[in-house]
């Protein structure tokens, strides 16, 4: 018997992420769904962020940028992974949320690796590549924001990211919604993303500049590795 992937989630999160969660991410977690209620899925689950810290360390990463933070579950993740002298560029239009997980950052003790910019990210992304002056520079992009832009974030973020270098793409089976024909019933929420998100799979997937794997944890992460 196959068991219900909501039943296999939670065995995963119980038995294998949380109790290896650092203390503050576990912390800013728990202030996310306190403030955030329903909106803090919004976090990148526990697995996955083990699942971020395991493609850090392995690559040895150590610049990298973030697109879309919230309250930083992510953000938290990947300054843990990187070397005291890493640096993270942190984009999101949202203060108020990253103010609501910078205290858990500062007490885990690896703010200094972290640049966060008060923006939409496309300023900041084409500011980066203005001359090229960033052309290659970063080892892993982050990007978990706007959905309708994945495409657009695509192709700036294959020019930010080195040869060999790693971006992945959260939501990208947007609750399952994605594998769901269009007169399935479905709430308003995954049937307003499952577009987007179905068209970068589509893209990604025939893209011969990359390698690329759509895994199923969480609600789905690509990750690509630029070749070229
Ligand atoms: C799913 S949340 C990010 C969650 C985060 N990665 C984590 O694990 O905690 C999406 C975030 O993207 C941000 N966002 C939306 N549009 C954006 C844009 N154009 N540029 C940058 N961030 C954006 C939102 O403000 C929101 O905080």
């Amino acid at each position: 018997m196959i068991l219900a992937s909501q039943a296999l989630q939670k065995y995963i999160l119980e038995t294998n992420a949380y109790p290896r969660e650092h203390e503050q991410l576990k912390e800013l977690r728990e202030a996310t769904v306190q403030k955030y209620q329903y909106w803090s899925l919004m976090n990148v689950p526990a697995d996955e962020g083990q699942l971020i810290t395991m493609i850090l360390k392995l690559m040895n990463a150590k610049r990298t940028i973030e697109i879309g933070v919230f309250t930083g579950y992510s953000l938290l993740t990947t300054a843990l992974a990187l070397p005291a002298d890493g640096e993270i560029i942190a984009i999101d239009p949202d203060k108020e949320a990253y103010e609501t997980g910078l205290p858990f950052i500062k007490k885990a003790g690896v703010d200094h690796k972290i640049n966060f910019i008060h923006s939409d990210a496309f300023t900041v992304l084409n500011d980066l590549l203005e001359n090229g002056k960033e052309e290659g520079a970063f080892d892993f992009a982050f990007v978990d924001a706007n959905k309708e832009d994945y495409i657009k974030y695509h192709e700036i973020a294959l020019k930010l990211v080195r040869i060999g270098g790693v971006i992945g793409y959260d939501n990208t089976l947007w609750f399952g919604a994605v594998a769901l024909a269009e007169d399935d019933e479905m709430a308003e929420h995954p049937r307003a993303g499952r577009g987007h998100l179905g068209e970068l799979n589509s893209f990604l997937a025939n893209d011969p500049r990359i390698d690329c794997c759509l895994l199923s944890i969480g609600d789905g992460i690509t990750l690509r590795r630029r070749l070229s």
